[in-house]
């Protein structure tokens, strides 16, 4: 499994695996405007020329947002969505970020078990949240650690048009 920049290209994989994963799931343009803008790091999860995940955070200081993260429903379960978490906690760490914060449905537990496993933890509640059917938040947080990256392992960087 590679870990590389998200591109135009992968919209097809990105969007199927959105639409399984969320209720409501983020437009193409959303994803765009993640993947090309300047704040954001958009990464994919590649294994046999198919997307299998996929994560998107933001550093704004020392502060970083996990604003999505999403494995394909066939490819759960294998280790995929942690190993992604991980790399994108280290790059926020690499990109100087200290603390790391996620919202996740109250009755989302298998992504919570993620995150409590990846050492997160819970810290507030966003009251009715979610539109679709009103349900809260749960603020999520985490510190960051800086790690030291194998050669040929180095982060992709923000990905460019
Ligand atoms: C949450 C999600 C990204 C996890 O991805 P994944 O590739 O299946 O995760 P992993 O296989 O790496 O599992 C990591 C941890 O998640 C938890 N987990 C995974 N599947 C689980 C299940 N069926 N039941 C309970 N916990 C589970 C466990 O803590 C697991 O760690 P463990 O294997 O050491 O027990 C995936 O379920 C998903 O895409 N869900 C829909 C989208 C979503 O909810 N995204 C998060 C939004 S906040």
């Amino acid at each position: 499994m590679r870990i590389r920049p998200m591109t135009r290209d992968d919209l097809d994989d990105v969007l199927e695996i959105e639409n399984a994963s969320f209720p409501m799931g983020w437009l193409p343009e959303m994803f765009i405007a993640e993947m090309e803008g300047p704040i954001s790091t958009a990464v994919v999860a590649v294994e046999d020329g198919k997307v299998k995940a996929y994560s998107i955070y933001r550093v704004v200081v020392d502060e970083a947002h996990l604003m999505n993260l999403a494995t394909h429903p066939g490819a759960r379960g294998r280790g995929i969505g942690r190993k992604l978490l991980d790399y994108s906690m280290s790059d926020c760490a690499s990109q100087g970020g200290a603390f790391m914060f996620l919202e996740v449905r109250e009755t989302n537990t298998v992504a919570q078990n993620l995150y409590l496993s990846a050492g997160f933890r819970p810290m507030g509640r966003r009251k009715g949240y979610y539109q679709d059917n009103g349900e809260d938040a749960i603020v999520m947080e985490a510190r960051l650690r800086r790690r030291t990256w194998a050669a040929g392992h180095a982060p992709p960087g923000r990905p460019r048009p």
